[in-house]
């Protein structure tokens, strides 16, 4: 029996020629588990299939399989057969003493300086469902069936366009769908020409960092700031500045001598990230007066300011003053799913065309036909009734959640009261090591984010980021005892 497995196990063996079979055999089963190519809770083959398939004893690979059960990474299930288990055993990820199997050794500076720093300070988790996973919406809510009629219908008058890389920034019927829903949802003022269509946030900000920076140029951020902005920047050679935020958003210091200003000035002001804070009135209006002094565009991250739970929407900067100096940006992945990867740009007309002309160059651009789907998605008004029913839904997780964290720490826990959102922030004192508590969850199945990770600067607060909008409401409270646990293990009893 051939697979996919089989035959790059079969690569591998051939490229890994040290030491006993069955030793050799576990190093590739192994390092296909640990780079995910064989999921957690996937089953392994059966001893008897996977020696046929690479012409080895059936006892050479029990043995392998034996030790893979014996160190964790692995569990068996009577008469099932044998599962990749869902968290890896301690210390899964040193390297193995043989030579790795791969055919080519990596110098030490085979990747760029650019390379090498992302690699170092990697945020994307491999966990992106389950209690309390940040800033992940529930995907199993999403209306498959309006979805898959609206396509039926489209696809029945398909055109060769359809098909082809996009023009103009993505398509023109979801560009004029954005323009009518964002005047009323976020009270953003524009034309369907300053709109274009991006593969999620970040490559937004790839194209705005490439066309507007030079290497070396300074982007300021929020302190603390979602870690996707930071190397999408950073590996664009744009120095990035911390700047302290507080509750009423990014905390700006005066106007910088020219040297020393910045191109960019990135935020998030209808709900800061990670904190929650609202930006104030009087902060976008100074926000906006020294970005027009130093001639810096500011950058609007609006991701998820479609769930507020109470109060009035806020609305964007983008539509504080005509002709403000904001790109806004405007995402999919919150209100519908993450892997729709479709994600938008309004830009200020004196930028908008080269832009467009720039991101066709750089990534050419396609999924038209999702884009088409998406746009009478929201002219039918499935787009807004969507998000009314996840609001409802989230807002609900939200109050248990916040009810939890003030039940078992108090009042100091909860700071964050934007009512917003799809996380929280549980506070913590000083002296807990969120980072470790983070990891001690995630061995028992509870992924969180250590908030002192988002910082750069030294003062950096403790706490974690629990994600609410992807959990069962009657999962939130078994699932809150077990982080609560972790935290007994750390602090001896509670933590304040
Ligand atoms: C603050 C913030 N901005 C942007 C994004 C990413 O959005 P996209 O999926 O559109 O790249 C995230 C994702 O979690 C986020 O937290």
């Amino acid at each position: 029996m051939r697979s996919l497995l089989t035959d790059m196990l079969l690569q591998r063996l051939s490229a890994h020629t040290q030491g006993p079979l069955h030793r050799r055999l576990y190093d590739c089963i192994r390092l296909a588990i640990l780079e995910g190519v064989i999921g957690a809770g996937s089953r392994l083959p059966p001893t008897r299939d996977l020696a046929g398939a690479l012409s080895l004893s059936r006892n050479t690979v029990s043995t392998a399989y034996e030790q893979l059960l014996a160190e964790g990474y692995t569990f068996t299930r009577a008469g099932s057969g044998t599962f990749v288990t869902d968290h890896m055993p301690d210390g899964a990820m040193a390297p193995v003493n043989e030579q790795p199997p791969a055919s080519r050794r990596l110098a030490e500076n085979e990747f760029s300086q650019r390379g090498a720093h992302l690699l170092a300070k990697t945020g994307a988790s491999p966990h992106q469902w389950g209690a309390f996973m940040p800033g992940v919406p529930d995907v199993s809510n999403f209306p498959h069936g309006l979805w898959r009629r609206i396509h039926s219908r489209l696809i029945r008058r398909i055109k060769p366009d359809y098909l082809t890389y996009s023009r103009m920034g993505g398509s023109p019927d979801l560009q004029q769908a954005l323009v009518d829903y964002l005047r009323v949802a976020r009270s953003v003022n524009c034309e369907a020409q300053q709109i274009i269509i991006t593969e999620g946030t970040h490559q937004a900000v790839d194209l705005l960092a490439k066309m507007l920076c030079n290497p070396g140029d300074r982007a300021w951020i929020e302190e603390p700031c979602y870690w996707g902005l930071r190397n999408v920047l950073t590996v664009n050679s744009v120095e990035v500045v911390p700047v302290t935020v507080d509750n009423q958003g990014i905390s700006l210091p005066d106007v910088p001598a020219e040297g020393d200003a910045p191109r960019l000035i990135c935020v998030t002001p209808s709900h800061q990230y990670p904190t929650g804070a609202v930006m104030s009135l009087t902060r976008r209006q100074r926000l906006l007066a020294l970005a027009q002094e130093c001639g810096a565009w500011v950058v609007e991250d609006d991701y998820d300011s479609e769930f507020r739970y109470s109060g009035n929407p806020i609305p964007a900067l983008q539509s504080l003053t005509p002709q403000a100096p904001v790109i806004y940006i405007g995402t999919f992945s919150k209100t519908l799913y993450p892997g729709l990867r479709i994600s938008y740009m309004v830009l200020p007309l004196a930028l908008a065309e080269q832009m467009r002309v720039a991101h066709a160059e750089l990534y050419r651009g396609g999924h038209w036909i999702t884009q088409l789907v998406l746009a009478q998605f929201i002219a039918e008004g499935h787009y807004a009734s969507h998000i009314r029913r996840m609001r409802l839904l989230y807002g609900k997780r939200r109050t248990v959640l916040s009810r939890l964290i003030l039940q078992h720490l108090g009042e100091d826990a909860l700071r964050d009261d934007s009512n917003a959102g799809l996380h929280l922030v549980m506070s913590l004192p000083e002296e807990v090591d969120d980072e470790r508590l983070a990891r001690d969850a995630g061995r028992q199945g509870i992924y969180v984010r250590p908030l002192s990770t988002y910082y750069l600067t030294s003062e950096r607060k403790k706490g974690l980021l629990l994600g609410y909008a992807c959990v069962d409401e009657a999962a939130i409270e078994p699932a809150f005892s077990v982080l609560m646990a972790c935290l007994a293990r750390q602090t001896g009893a509670g933590a304040f």
